[in-house]
């Protein structure tokens, strides 16, 4: 049984606690829990009454309650706290993003790498998703081809400014490191990257406060270059309402669709190169067969990660995403905030001190505030198969 420490009981911090204690990770007890809020640590001294309860992360970290930590507090302080975990000999499973800038998740992937015996996870939960899977399965199996092109529009993360008020660090430069790129996106930069591989280029626009009364972006589109010639879109937001999900990619032997949960397959009869090549008809494609694709339909989310982190733990079976893997998500974020912020086409890997040195600049004038003990009731939002 994996002795659990979560660090941060907001609002995926007490999910996590919830999934656990509802038997969804039967391998899984929660001993320990902190958070700086009083009002969420009554929370969970209610919750769980055989938890050790700690106001700082460091505490928790420092105290030898637990053996592996859950980490759910903002995102700057993922990389620290990992880092601190590891070196007091603990597994960690981070939550996404796995830092708000390259440089700093360098240092928490070094201290991973100090410790090879802890295990380190990713809390990419979308990589569970059925359909994500099976697109990976298809492109790494070569049957849609060479990829030649590939489209995200993901403008279904709503949000209104009840949620962007409701604490102190989102949204806010020195608080949260970025708007929508940071908070709802690095689900879908991973899967991108896992899919398609990370671009060598990158042209973005971000608009900030565009929808919201906010410093950062809410409003993002990223013209992308992958090495091997293809070309991307990169489009969200969180002002559309109702908002569309669709992500596209094309290939030399057909095109995936994954959108509303269904993916299809347009496959063609012929290689399009080929076709081009040898075709004697001036207008003709070749043809293709349009087929939904089946999965097998499981889609575990936060609970598939965690029980495959406390498994890895065990047995040394394979985590859902390793912790290191977070870095590149993470690096195509920075790089559209990059190039949007300096108007200038960025290569991958990007220049990161320059990154570190503009987000400082931000940080300076930013609005952050002192954190209340105020909480959003969120009941309900992290424990759907829709999760983003
Ligand atoms: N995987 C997912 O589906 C998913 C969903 C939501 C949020 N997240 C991620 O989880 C993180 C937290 O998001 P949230 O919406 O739960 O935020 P939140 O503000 O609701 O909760 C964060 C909690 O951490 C506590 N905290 C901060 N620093 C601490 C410290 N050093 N020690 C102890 N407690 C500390 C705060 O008091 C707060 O209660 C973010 O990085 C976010 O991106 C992931």
């Amino acid at each position: 049984m994996l002795k659990l420490g979560i660090i941060g009981a907001g609002n995926i911090g007490s999910s996590h606690v919830n999934r656990v204690l509802a038997g969804e990770c039967p391998n899984v007890t929660v001993t320990a829990v902190a958070d700086r809020k009083e009002s969420r640590r009554a929370w969970a001294k209610e919750r769980v009454p055989e938890a050790a309860i700690f106001a700082e992360g460091s505490e928790l970290i420092a105290s030898g309650a637990c053996d592996a930590v859950l980490i759910a507090t903002p995102h700057y302080q993922h990389p620290t706290l990992s880092a601190e975990a590891f070196e007091h000999g603990l597994h960690v499973l981070c939550e996404k993003p796995a830092g708000v800038y390259t440089l700093q998740v360098r240092e928490m992937n070094a201290a991973a790498d100090r410790h090879p015996e802890l295990v380190f996870g990713m809390m990419f939960n979308q990589r569970t998703n059925c359909v994500y899977r099976k697109m990976k399965e298809m492109i790494d199996g070569g049957e849609i081809g060479q990829i030649k092109r590939m489209s995200w529009i993901v403008t279904d993360w709503y949000r209104t400014q009840y949620y962007y008020d409701s604490g102190a660090w989102r949204a806010t430069w020195a608080g949260e490191g970025g708007g929508v790129l940071l908070n709802q996106c690095p689900h879908q930069l991973d899967l991108l990257q896992w899919l398609c591989g990370l671009p060598a280029k990158v042209h973005a626009f971000c608009h900030e406060g565009k929808w919201h009364d906010v410093e950062v972006e809410d409003d993002v589109t990223a013209y992308l270059e992958f090495p091997g010639g293809a070309t991307g879109v990169f489009i969200t937001t969180t002002g559309d309402a109702p908002g569309t999900n669709r992500l596209e990619i094309s290939g030399t032997k057909g095109k995936l669709v994954c959108e509303g949960n269904v993916l299809t397959f347009d496959k063609l009869e012929v290689d399009e190169r080929e076709w081009c090549r040898t075709c004697q008809e001036g207008f003709r494609k070749p043809d293709s067969q349009h087929i939904v694709v089946e999965t097998d339909g499981q889609n575990q989310q936060h609970s598939g990660v965690l029980n495959a982190f406390a498994a890895a733990i065990e047995s040394g079976a394979p985590l859902v995403a390793d912790g290191r893997e977070g870095i590149h998500g993470l690096m195509l974020s920075n790089a559209i905030h990059l190039s949007a912020w300096t108007g200038e086409t960025v290569t991958l890997p990007i220049d990161e001190e320059k990154f570190h040195a503009l987000l400082t600049e931000r940080c300076k004038t930013s609005r952050h505030k002192e954190e209340t003990d105020v909480v959003m009731d969120t009941s309900g939002s992290y424990g759907s198969k829709e999760t983003k």
